[in-house]
């Protein structure tokens, strides 16, 4: 056993320093430090069960398979359900849909499972859980927030899986800082997986993010669960997207497709037809695109709008959504310098709709489409799709899986599709037109010879 010291600890970012300061080396927040007393033996004693070192192939797989959670779009981020003895930490905004999500998983588990509600009284939960038609049996609800409480309610009710509701709302008391600090969270998350993995219980923990997109305080969580799933969405669009931002199972590239509807969250198997409903053809600005997401096609329509500025000396307004504001300016520049169309003075506003975010590489042709087709106020064509990377020279480059993106447009009903100049040939019903650089793709989509007037 080694001694007990004395650290300061980021209540920030969880970074720990042997020396006090006014502002944290790591994350450089101010006021953030604070004592804490740490066990010797916590910092170098091993931890889990120890075993020889042995050739790779001599290791067994270990028998764990995935549970089918039942939800489809949720099995898909997956990669098939939940790995018994896993931790899984969910995050999201507050309001996006995470504890309805928790609550139909539950009620479609077909074993016995525990719901500890850490921030909801029992009477709310029954409320909404009617609502969703999760009042089962099997379904065993626990409102605290006390962290050995919770543990000795899994001794009694033996559930064969496990959701907190939120880890930054429990607390375990013989830690020294308040319930929600990095402290807190931490302790009470490490304790949560060493019963999951001593039990074999899958553990679903939910968690908070900040607007910036950080999960608030367990940050420092990340690299203790198995998977991180985040929640995403636009709270005014009915739309929720999940993904899979760290995955111990399996790939990490999945999504999940959910609409908010008034019984809960339905899983959308066909997101392209989603995501095109409320498209308007034959206006100009508006360009289709099948991007990826993870293994999975869809079809995003890329939106421009671009105006003259009437005030001098004020530097025009770009707008970005769903969409890289770097990746725009950069676009914008190799517009005006390799197919010299008059951007610098105009202001720009762009979107990908629906409360998507295009942020693969092949979008950047479909971007440029749409915004040409805005500045000489020009439709494309409406059967026409594009995919493509554009390069610093105007060149359009190859991007991975033109096949799959192809026979995405063509079950939509698209019949031209502008892809790079080296695409192979794919035979999937849609007409393929080559192009070297973003001069050529505008004269393929008819829109040069400009008149922006
Ligand atoms: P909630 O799951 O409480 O969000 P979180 O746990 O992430 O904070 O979801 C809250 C929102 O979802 C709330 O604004 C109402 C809406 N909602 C529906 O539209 N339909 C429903 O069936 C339910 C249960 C919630
Ligand atoms: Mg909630």
């Amino acid at each position: 056993m080694g001694k007990s010291r004395t650290i300061y600890r980021c209540t920030e970012c969880g970074s720990a320093t042997p020396k006090w300061g006014g502002r944290c080396g790591v994350c450089s927040a101010w006021n953030s430090l604070v004592e804490h007393e740490e066990g010797g033996e916590a910092t170098m004693a091993p931890s889990g069960p120890s075993s020889p070192a042995r050739p790779i192939g001599e290791v067994s797989r270990g028998g764990a398979q995935p549970r089918p959670t039942g939800i489809g779009e949720l099995d898909r981020v997956l990669g098939g359900g939940l790995v018994p003895g896993s931790v899984t930490l969910l995050g999201g905004e507050p309001g996006i849909g995470k504890s309805t999500l928790v609550l139909q998983l539950l009620a479609g588990w077909p074993e016995r499972s525990l719901y500890v509600s850490a921030e909801e009284s029992a009477q709310q939960v029954r409320l909404r859980a009617e609502r969703l038609g999760a009042v089962q049996p099997d379904l065993w609800l626990l409102p605290e927030t006390s962290l050995p409480r919770i543990l000795a309610t899994i001794d009694e009710v033996r559930p064969s899986l496990l959701v907190v509701d939120s880890i930054q709302t429990i607390g375990e008391p013989s830690l020294p800082s308040a319930p929600g600090s990095v402290v807190q969270v931490r302790g009470c998350a490490q304790r949560l997986v060493a019963e999951a993995k001593q039990r074999d219980l899958p553990v679903l923990m939910v968690g908070h993010v900040t607007k910036e997109g950080g999960l608030a305080g367990p940050r420092a969580l990340e690299h203790l669960v198995d998977t991180v799933l985040a929640f995403e969405g636009d709270r005014h669009h009915s739309l929720r997207l999940l993904r899979a931002a760290k995955h111990r199972f399996g790939p990490t590239n999945e999504l999940g497709v959910f609409e908010m509807a008034s019984t809960g969250l339905v899983g959308v198997p066909d997101a392209s037809s989603l995501f095109l409903t409320d498209r308007r053809t034959g206006v100009a600005g508006s360009a289709v695109t099948p991007t990826l997401e993870g293994q999975r096609p869809l079809l995003v329509e890329v939106q421009a709008l671009t105006n003259k500025v009437t005030s001098v000396g004020v530097p025009p307004r770009r707008s970005a959504q769903g969409i890289d504001s770097g990746r725009l300016a950069l676009l914008l520049a190799v517009l005006e310098r390799r197919a010299r169309l008059p951007l610098g003075t105009v202001e720009v506003f762009t979107s990908a709709v629906g409360g998507v975010r295009l942020t693969e590489p092949g979008a950047d042709l479909p971007l440029c489409l749409a915004l040409v087709s805005a500045l000489t106020d020009h439709p494309l064509p409406p059967g026409l799709v594009a995919f493509g990377e554009v390069g610093l020279a105007g060149e359009v480059r190859q991007v991975a899986h033109a096949e799959r993106r192809l026979a995405e447009a063509a079950r939509m009903g698209f019949t031209r599709a502008l892809v790079p100049l080296n695409s192979a040939a794919v035979d999937c019903g849609i007409g393929l037109v080559r192009v070297g650089c973003v001069s050529e793709a505008f004269a393929a989509a008819g829109l040069a010879p400009w008149a922006t007037s």
